[in-house]
């Protein structure tokens, strides 16, 4: 019989059950605190503070399966191995047992919760470093279960799992599996990098923290934090070569079998055709967009919802190549629904936000694409035989969302050539200058050493922020903001344009605080206590407990770092200057102080 999920799912949580884990439901896939990542990326992401020494409700046995997202790989999406989502089984001793009951576990749960044979199994173990001993304990471990003493690799950086540059981390066992057809090789030390060698799970001994400093200090406890990659896992039970063949993607193809007129992917899944490629970055990618849209993203063009708006256009975009000019993403989006919202149960009570979301997108992007096109079209016409310049590649990238690989195809039906080289050079120098943009986006959107003119333009805009939720409504949040010594810029959600009278309420407002020159001050105190009293706070995740909240009497109270203007006196006039459009459902305002 055939290996699913949801058994690996079962037997997974069961084991653990067994074993007085407490079983924890899945996180959502943003991140509360951690600000260095747009999405969870592994199981033990949400659970840092616990690894850290906090101490976690249901006690120091977890295990769980855990959405997550990783993004490095976007462009590998589509061979046999890379997911942009997956799901992660994992399991964590918060300073309880350690490698002496968790090593042999997890040789009981591979061969025979599992049943793998271990002739085709083999582990990895740290090698040791200037910082950190070499792990003979683990493999000793793993030797006294029977383990040869062969099948046995030590390795370096491999063996070291760290979450990012600083933050909890330390050495780790990996559990390979062999997927070649003849036996596995005797040697694992001296095969190790066959990528037939498949790892299906990882034990980390969670108990260094790396400093900001580098250093390596020890963690209140020891910890034991692993993962197993379920997709992954299932394909290897199954003899399968891709995770695209396990059950979490068949009634996906069957939509896009149908969809596309391409019966032959419900065959053949792992071929390395353009149309096989094309059919595996579809699922993919709208898998990871539902997922992403469950947890109540919009698309924009920052953040999580830019992840986000990259994989429906770059899924549609693939769905044009398989000759599916309209609604790709619902069918889809049913499809994985079903498969998945028993697990998310946000799947199911976001179900009319994520297809309205999915459709907009889609419906606007096949717009943009069209319009981009016949851009295309007029700028090329009568170029024969020659090069499209890197500028207009550029400019479709960034107008109308083409990728470069577009418009080379669509080069390539005129009997043109695009002139790359060119198009790196733009997109480049626009890359350099983004980042220097976003180098100050948080605290409020200042940057490091802030003039007087910023402080007041900071303090301007949480006057306007009173307003719009005053004048504008409720629903308003803040998105984004950026403020330079001339002015500030604000981005919040909200669809429609603001009428003119409306805006000049929000000046008034802005203006009479202005005039009731009231002392800033603030306060520091717990989130939850802050949003009690009515303070206004967007990207809470991003703060630690305590917060600082500033009050400017009857016009603001506002959590935030600050720093701000002494008192609401010390700004010149506020005025609007500019109200746009900033990604669906996103508007942003610019706006000045001006004397006199
Ligand atoms: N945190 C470890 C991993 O993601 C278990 O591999």
């Amino acid at each position: 019989m055939k290996h699913t999920t949801d058994d690996l799912r079962k037997k997974w949580l069961n084991f653990w059950a067994e074993r007085e884990h407490a079983i924890i439901p899945s996180a959502g896939v943003l991140p509360d605190n951690d600000p260095t990542a747009l999405f969870h990326n592994s199981g033990m992401h949400p659970l840092v503070p616990y690894l850290m020494g906090e101490k976690h409700p249901q006690g120091n046995r977890l295990a769980d399966f855990q959405k997550c997202i990783r993004t490095a790989d976007i462009d590998e999406v589509g061979d046999a191995t890379h997911l942009t989502f997956f799901e992660m089984l994992g399991n964590w001793s918060l300073g309880d047992f350690f490698k002496k009951e968790q090593i042999p576990w997890s040789f009981e749960f591979l061969t025979e919760t599992l049943g793998l044979p271990l002739e085709r199994l083999a582990f990895s173990v740290f090698a040791g470093s200037e910082s950190a001993d070499r792990d003979e304990e683990s493999a000793e471990l793993w030797k006294s279960l029977g383990v040869p003493e062969n099948r046995i690799g030590y390795l370096g950086e491999d063996n070291w799992w760290k979450k990012g540059d600083t933050g909890p981390c330390g050495p780790c066992t990996e559990m390979h599996y062999w997927t070649g057809d003849m036996p596995a090789p005797e040697s694992y030390q001296d095969t190790w990098e066959d990528p037939r060698w498949v790892e299906i799970w990882n034990d980390v001994f969670m108990q260094f923290n790396r400093e900001a400093d580098q250093s390596l200090v020890d963690l209140p406890a020891q910890n034991i934090d692993t993962g197993m990659g379920m997709e992954r896992t299932v394909a290897v039970l199954n003899g399968m070569t891709s995770v695209y063949e396990t059950d979490a993607f068949t009634e996906i193809f069957e939509q896009i079998a149908q969809l596309a007129h391409f019966p032959e992917i419900l065959e053949n899944k792992v071929a390395d055709t353009d149309k096989h490629n094309s059919a595996r970055i579809i699922a993919d990618h709208i898998r990871t967009a539902v997922i992403i849209l469950g947890d109540k993203v919009s698309p924009s063009n920052v953040d999580q919802g830019y992840i986000l708006r990259r994989m429906i256009r770059r899924a549609v975009r693939h769905g044009r190549k398989l000759g599916v000019n309209d609604n790709l993403c619902l069918p889809i989006a049913q499809a994985v629904i079903a498969k998945l919202g028993a697990h998310y149960p946000e799947l199911l009570t976001n179900e009319s936000f994520v297809m309205n979301e999915l459709e907009a997108e889609e419906n606007q992007f096949r717009q943009t694409l069209e319009k981009g096109e016949k851009v295309f079209g007029k700028k090329v016409e009568g170029l024969k035989g020659g090069e499209v310049e890197g500028v207009l590649a550029f400019d479709l990238y960034q107008t109308y969302g083409f990728p470069i690989e577009m418009t080379q195809e669509l080069a390539k039906e005129r009997g043109l050539d695009v002139d790359i080289d060119g198009y790196q050079k733009e997109l480049e120098a626009h890359q350099a200058k983004s980042r220097a943009g976003s180098a100050g986006k948080f605290a409020g959107g200042l940057t490091g050493e802030d003039t007087e003119a910023e402080k007041k333009l900071h303090t301007a805009t949480h006057l306007m922020n009173a307003a719009l939720k005053k004048f504008v409504g409720e629903h308003v949040e803040q998105r984004g903001a950026n403020i330079t010594p001339q002015r500030l810029r604000f981005d919040f959600s909200h669809e429609e344009k603001i009428a003119p009278e409306v805006i000049a309420q929000i000046e008034a407002y802005v203006n009479d605080a202005i005039a009731d020159d009231v002392e800033i001050t603030y306060s520091e105190m717990p989130v939850g206590e802050a949003l009690e009293k009515g303070a206004i706070g967007a990207f809470l995740d991003r703060y630690g407990d305590v917060v600082k909240v500033y009050d400017m009497g009857k016009w603001s109270l506002e959590i935030c770092g600050g720093p701000h203007a002494e008192r609401t006196g010390d700004l010149a006039r506020f005025k609007i200057k500019k109200q746009e459009s900033c990604g669906r459902g996103v508007r942003r305002i610019k706006a000045v102080l001006i004397d006199g």
